[in-house]
């Protein structure tokens, strides 16, 4: 979808909807669509006065113009209860606006960037973020296209806002274009999206917006020890990779870059631990965190922010064959430190581990790494609630729950007792990859994690609750949802070393 800015009255606009917004319970519309009434002989109001529409968020109702201007229909949009505002409700009022237009088969649309309180490129971004976010759909292999929104325009009426609001449009349009990318790698079927897909895609953004990429195959990750990313894929004809994409602005040679490390398994069948045949073919969506790494390299470097960042992504699949590594084996990580495997199913761990000891060596300001890791994640916090946060460093998760309130990427502390460590103390090596049992397995996967995440500052996102959704909370959220890309972006724009 193209996105413009242009300057002027709604009702001036030609296109095939116009949207407007409405907070809950306001007696009368404002700014833009009160002239956009006025013009229309007051037929938005009396929607209002009657009490047809009330502004309950998520809420539509659509006007016909009847020759009055050149866009045939308004579509009213609600933005909720005004104690609960924010800007993501803007983002999510602009996807159910858009997606509503897009479903009467508009072709072009021209919206108020919603949210009169909000700073003008704020809700410019959240904006265009829920239109693309709405409008985005999989498109499944070698099928047409369904109905497709060509244009939105945001329209702003007061000269003074409009740089602003180009600003932010702008940047609303890099950040929801990668958060889509990474949805659509998720959505990909696992015997497409296979390793070097993901590598391949990896290159393919770093032409796209100017990033370095090397792609380590697994004679390299020999050579530099990473036994325990190679168990995992030990029983697969198809390759692992170790993606490595670097954004490196120049002038900023001196400084520590902030690494960025995602979980890469394109397909996680449990390998010998196997996993229940109904829960299988969502594992298809275990490169999550890997995915939501290459969509926030994409948008940094679209945005050009001025700070190195880096981002690795381990991936391989994890399935069966007589050359893959069972329960009871001892393999080295490239730390030197041997594992002990109760569960090959406790996989992600495994390759992070080799993925967190190469971020040593960027000697990093910090690194953050996003995983679809446990079950017990979404048995703690809920599908679709919220991802588990934990770390090594009060400031960081403090940067990054900040930046979670700005997104509405809803993020929550677990605890890190040390206590969790001893559960994976192991009598034939350094660690075991499992507590063995159901109990604190969320705390024992993030205590391992930390085994291999030292010498910097480290937060770890368990994003399993959030990363793929069969039943969203919100209808244009289903299958792979991108969690993550904005949540890192907006970290990395107010970055501060
Ligand atoms: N990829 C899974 C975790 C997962 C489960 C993500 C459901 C999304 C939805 C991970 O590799 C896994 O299998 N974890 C095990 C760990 C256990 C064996 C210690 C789990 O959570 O059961
Ligand atoms: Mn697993
Ligand atoms: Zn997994």
């Amino acid at each position: 979808m193209k996105i413009t800015v242009t300057s002027g009255a709604l009702a001036e606009q030609k296109a095939d909807a116009l949207i407007v917004s409405l907070l809950e319970g306001a007696a009368e519309l404002t700014g833009a669509a009160h002239t956009l009434n006025q013009t229309l002989n007051g037929a938005l109001q009396e929607l209002i006065t009657n009490g047809d529409f009330t502004g309950k968020l998520n809420a539509t109702a659509v006007v016909y113009t009847r020759g009055l201007i050149a866009s045939p229909r308004v579509i009213l949009v609600g933005l909720g209860k005004a104690e609960k505002f924010s800007t993501d409700k803007v983002r999510l009022a602009s996807a159910t606006a858009t997606q509503k237009a897009r479903d009467l088969g508009a072709k072009r649309v021209a919206s108020v960037a919603h949210g009169d309180s909000l700073e003008p490129s704020r809700a410019a971004q959240a904006t265009v973020e829920g239109a693309l976010l709405g409008a985005y759909e999989y498109q499944k292999n070698g099928t047409q296209p369904g109905k497709q929104l060509d244009e939105l325009s945001l329209v702003e009426a007061e000269p003074a806002r409009l740089a602003a609001v180009q600003t932010g449009a702008q940047a609303g349009q890099h950040i929801a274009e990668s958060t889509n990318f990474a949805r659509d790698l998720v959505n990909q079927p696992p015997n497409i999206c296979i390793p070097e897909y993901m590598a391949s895609k990896a290159r393919e953004i770093a032409q796209e917006v100017g990033l370095t990429c090397k792609i380590m195959e697994p004679a390299e990750m020999q050579e530099l020890g990473m036994g325990a990313l190679l168990a995992v894929g030990a029983a697969s004809d198809i390759p692992a990779r170790f993606i490595i994409l670097e954004h490196r602005p120049a002038g900023t040679d001196n400084m520590a870059p902030v690494v960025l490390v995602g979980k890469g398994i394109t397909f996680d069948s449990g390998g010998l631990s196997i996993k229940p045949a109904d829960s299988m073919p969502e594992m298809k969506s275990d490169m999550g965190g890997g995915a939501a790494v290459l969509g926030a390299m994409r948008a940094v470097g679209a945005l050009k922010l001025p700070l190195p960042i880096i981002g690795l992504v381990p991936t391989t699949e994890n399935v069966i064959g007589s050359t893959g590594f069972r329960p009871a084996d001892v393999l080295r990580a490239s730390n030197g430190k041997t594992i002990e495997i109760i569960s090959t199913d406790a996989e992600g761990r495994l390759i992070l581990a080799d993925a967190l000891v190469y971020a040593g060596r960027y000697k990093p300001a910090a690194v953050i790494d996003l995983a679809t890791l446990t079950g017990a994640c979404i048995v703690a916090l809920g599908s679709d609630m919220a991802a588990g946060l934990f770390g090594s460093d009060d400031a960081l998760m403090a940067k990054l729950r900040a930046a979670s309130d700005r997104t509405g990427e809803r993020i929550w502390p677990l605890p890190l007792y040390e206590e969790y460590r001893e559960r994976i103390n192991s009598d034939v090596a350094d660690l075991k990859n499992s507590g063995g049992d159901r109990f604190a397995g969320i705390g024992i996967s993030a205590a391992f994690l930390q085994e291999f995440a030292e010498g910097y500052p480290w937060a770890h996102l368990d994003i399993a609750p959030m990363a793929y959704l069969s039943r969203p909370k919100t209808p244009w959220a289903k299958g792979g949802t991108g969690f993550g890309v904005r949540l890192l972006v907006e970290l990395l724009q107010s970055w501060k070393n």
